[in-house]
């Protein structure tokens, strides 16, 4: 049986929510009663996923939107509370991996691969937290998708990297500023099935608990975190990734 939490009600925006960790949690937190507004560039993908949530009772909005473009975000968040009435969170969950990973070494950076890096995972953050924390209730929670990937240095994956501390940064200060929250992980979804696909094999690290997490398990977590049960958190990194991290400092002790 799926934990419950205390979402019921509560308006909750979520970029990426057309796959993935997004799509599970919007899954999720609709099935216990939140409204949530749903944004990603796939169209079909935005689509599909709303349908189900409608067919299970549950309500949603879908937008397309390209966390890149301020105006875009902007919009879809306004909408969001014209809609609604109001905004008590957000999953900020889209995310890229670059073209380039396993390829290139810092000092051969592909310039155009490191802005879309970085364009959609960092600064698709700051312009979704600029268009929330203004329009968002007293109490509300909102979660960042940061990674491993921000926690050390990962060998020619230097712009998701970069990206992913440059996010947490981000949300330790709008923490100090305005009491938000953030998260990370390795999970099990197209995204990691893609860039396992480009590498050619799976991460060489192990994961002690031996398998990969799953997109419901993270959602489960951000669930938490947005849910008044979490209300003396703030400004945290939360870890699900098996014990990986753990695993990766006992390496770099080697
Ligand atoms: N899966 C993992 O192992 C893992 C590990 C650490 C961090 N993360 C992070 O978690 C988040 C979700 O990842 P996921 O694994 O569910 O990936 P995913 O590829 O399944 O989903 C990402 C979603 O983001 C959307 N997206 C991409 N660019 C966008 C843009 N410009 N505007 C709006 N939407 C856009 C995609 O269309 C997709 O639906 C990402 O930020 C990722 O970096 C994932």
């Amino acid at each position: 049986m799926s934990p419950t939490y205390d979402v019921k009600d509560k308006v909750i925006a979520i970029t990426g929510g057309a796959s993935g960790i997004g799509l599970a949690t919007a899954q999720l937190l609709a099935s216990q009663g939140a409204k949530v507004s749903i944004a990603d560039v796939q169209a079909k993908g935005l689509q599909d996923v709303a349908s189900q949530i409608q067919s299970a009772g549950g309500t949603v909005h879908s937008t397309i939107v390209d966390v890149r473009e301020p105006s875009q975000v902007e919009s879809w968040i306004s909408e969001t509370v014209s809609r609604f009435g109001k905004l008590d969170g957000a999953a900020n969950l889209a995310g890229v991996i670059p073209k380039c990973i396993n390829i290139e070494r810092v000092e051969e950076l592909n310039e155009e691969d490191w802005k879309f890096t970085v364009d959609v995972n960092l600064t698709g953050v700051m312009h979704c937290l600029r268009a929330q924390i203004p329009n968002a209730s007293r109490g509300a929670s909102i979660v960042n998708a940061a990674s491993v990937a921000g926690l050390g240095g990962f060998p020619k994956n230097a712009a998701y990297t970069a990206a992913k501390w440059g996010v947490i940064g981000l949300t330790k200060t709008a923490a100090k500023e305005s009491f938000l929250l953030n998260r990370r992980g390795t999970i099990d979804t197209p995204m990691h099935r893609e860039s396992t696909r480009i590498r050619g094999k799976e991460p060489d690290y192990k994961i002690p608990i031996a398998r990969k997490g799953k997109a419901e398990e993270v959602a489960n977590l951000i669930a938490f975190l947005l849910c008044d049960a979490s209300s003396y958190m703030t400004g945290t990194v939360q870890v699900i990734d098996g014990a990986t991290q753990r695993e990766l400092r006992r390496d770099q002790c080697k």
